[in-house]
């Protein structure tokens, strides 16, 4: 995607896109456009044909105006009007463009102060901008798998303007670089996540996030089964015996902070296939646990993203990389685990490797990484997307302010959390009368079992946990959002770390 800056005079696109709520009042700029080139726009207004509701979108042909086509968004009632109803309304508006084959286009990037915001203050030009831009970039993203030598992701290459007053250009210019990093980011993400199992196995994950990270500027160390065998991960060891995939831990360090300021600790779940092991997943649907490396993936990419963006933090990212798979050396129902750290987990059942694996990779974050503050995220159970749905993650954890920052986070970048509730009551749920720890307690309150079974690895550290489950994955193309791997909860946790180095 490439940009410039113009004014509607100057316009070389073959498209403009129209942001408007419904009260039908298009920017003056616009008006006066229209009106020099036959004034069908207006026309268009005046006999109902766009109403501005929430993501409607009118593709008009326009032979008098230089663009020859003009897109009207809608961005819903005055004043529900968001950084996200933008977003929104820019991916809709993108997707029709791409859909009709027209590869330019330019977008008139409202005036904050012509729309009527939900929010108390109007947003900053660089906030507006980095919004639509956001749109435009993550519904481009295509994984084509056209040819047998054409067989990774393709997006779109288009040439995308924003039209913008004099004063705006340098703000929007900013934007645009901040919108296409974090998009990339993404990109990255849900490309891994998208891939089979058998071409993401826990080593090749470790060889892209070597690759990937070295050319981004993180520091990347690769641990194999024999490095984790001597330092006690045996949780992690354990869930990857019945694999001929051997695991890794996968250790990214950003060092934007002070030497000695300690780390924010990221951590996400990487079971790169999860049949189940030997307690079997029914065959329906079995193929879908590709995506179970969706948390791993996220923190690959927010590690890229804080290196390209220079936060000014020091992160490490951890990602336990396994397959959960059945066979004569797998992990058998009944066996005690002693895991990193010490405690001792009765495996009752083997489809709920997720926790297995963090809690090692969230004792070693806290132990030995010694981190300031852990955040995991995992597409640990199916219970929170019958709790939450399709587009809230569960969110839980062990410091109030945490999960507050976490909470408004989400809501800016358009990724919505929920807190779940995780306390003592849950705790007595996750004993064994055999070991410390019981790892499936039954279905009742499972997703917030699952995290109450973590909370003793983290070490009293304040935490965070991400159940991305139900949010991992698209079943339908919305919005900016694309049908398949989402990225989350990547922009989340970014803009919760950006926010977090502007508070220091
Ligand atoms: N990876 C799954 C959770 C999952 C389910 C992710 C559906 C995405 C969609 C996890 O390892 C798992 O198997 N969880 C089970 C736990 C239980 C049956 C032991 C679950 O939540 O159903
Ligand atoms: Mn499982
Ligand atoms: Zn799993």
């Amino acid at each position: 995607m490439q940009s410039c800056f113009s004014s509607l005079t100057e316009l070389t696109a073959q498209a403009l896109v129209v942001f408007c709520d419904e009260r039908l009042q298009p920017d003056e700029r616009l008006i006066k456009w229209d009106e020099g080139h036959g004034g069908l726009i207006e026309r268009v207004f005046a006999a109902g044909d766009f109403a501005g509701r929430p993501n409607e979108c009118l593709l008009v042909v326009t032979p008098q105006h230089p663009t020859q086509r003009v897109v009207l968004v809608g961005l819903g009632k005055p004043g529900k009007t968001s950084l996200e109803s933008l977003r929104q309304a820019a991916g809709t508006a993108s997707r029709q463009i791409q859909g009709a084959r027209i590869s330019s286009m330019a977008l008139l990037l409202p005036a904050a102060e012509m729309l009527l915001w939900s929010q108390p203050a109007p947003p900053s030009v660089e906030e507006l901008a980095q919004a639509v831009f956001e749109g435009v970039a993550l519904s481009s993203f295509r994984f084509t798998r056209a040819s047998k030598t054409d067989n990774d992701t393709a997006t779109a290459s288009r040439h995308v303007e924003m039209i913008c007053r004099e004063t705006e250009v340098s703000s929007a210019l900013k934007s645009q670089e901040r919108a296409l990093l974090i998009s990339q980011a993404v990109d990255h993400a849900r490309t891994l996540v998208i891939k089979p199992g058998n071409e993401v196995t826990p080593e090749i994950l470790a060889q892209e996030a070597l690759s990937l990270g070295l050319e981004a500027g993180l520091h990347v160390e690769i641990h194999d089964e024999k490095w984790l065998a001597e330092r006690g991960f045996e949780g992690i060891l354990a869930v990857a015996r019945g694999s001929a995939q051997m695991p890794r831990l996968i250790v990214l360090h950003h060092r934007g902070g002070a030497p000695d300021q300690k780390p924010i600790a990221v951590v996400g779940k990487g079971v790169t296939f999860d049949s189940g092991g030997i307690g079997i997943k029914p065959s329906q649907g079995m193929h879908k646990m590709k995506y179970d490396m969706a948390g791993g993936a996220a923190t690959l990419a927010i590690l890229l993203a804080a290196a390209r963006l220079r936060l000014p933090l020091n992160v490490v990212g951890v990602i336990p990389a396994v397959e959960n798979m059945p066979s004569g050396s797998a992990l058998c129902p009944n066996e005690i685990v002693k895991m990193h750290g010490g405690l001792t987990v009765e495996i009752n059942d083997t489809d709920a490797e997720g926790r297995i694996i963090l809690a090692d990779a969230l004792s070693y974050a806290s132990k030995d990484l010694d981190a300031a503050a852990l955040v995991d995220m995992a597409t640990l159970t199916g219970s929170v997307g019958i709790a939450l749905g399709r587009d809230i993650c569960g969110v839980m954890g062990t410091h109030k302010g945490m999960i507050e920052e976490m909470l408004l986070a989400g809501t800016a970048v358009g990724e919505a959390g929920w807190e779940l509730p995780l306390d003592e009551r849950f705790d007595v749920m996750v004993k064994s009368d055999v070991a410390d720890l019981l790892n499936y307690p039954g279905r009742y309150a499972s997703c917030i079992t699952a995290a109450s079974f973590m909370k003793p690895f983290t070490g009293e550290k304040p935490w965070v946990h991400l159940d991305i489950a139900g949010v991992a994955w698209a079943d339908k193309d919305a919005g900016y959002k694309v049908k398949g791997p989402t990225g989350a909860p990547v922009r989340m946790v970014l803009r919760w770390l950006e926010n977090r180095s502007q508070a220091q």
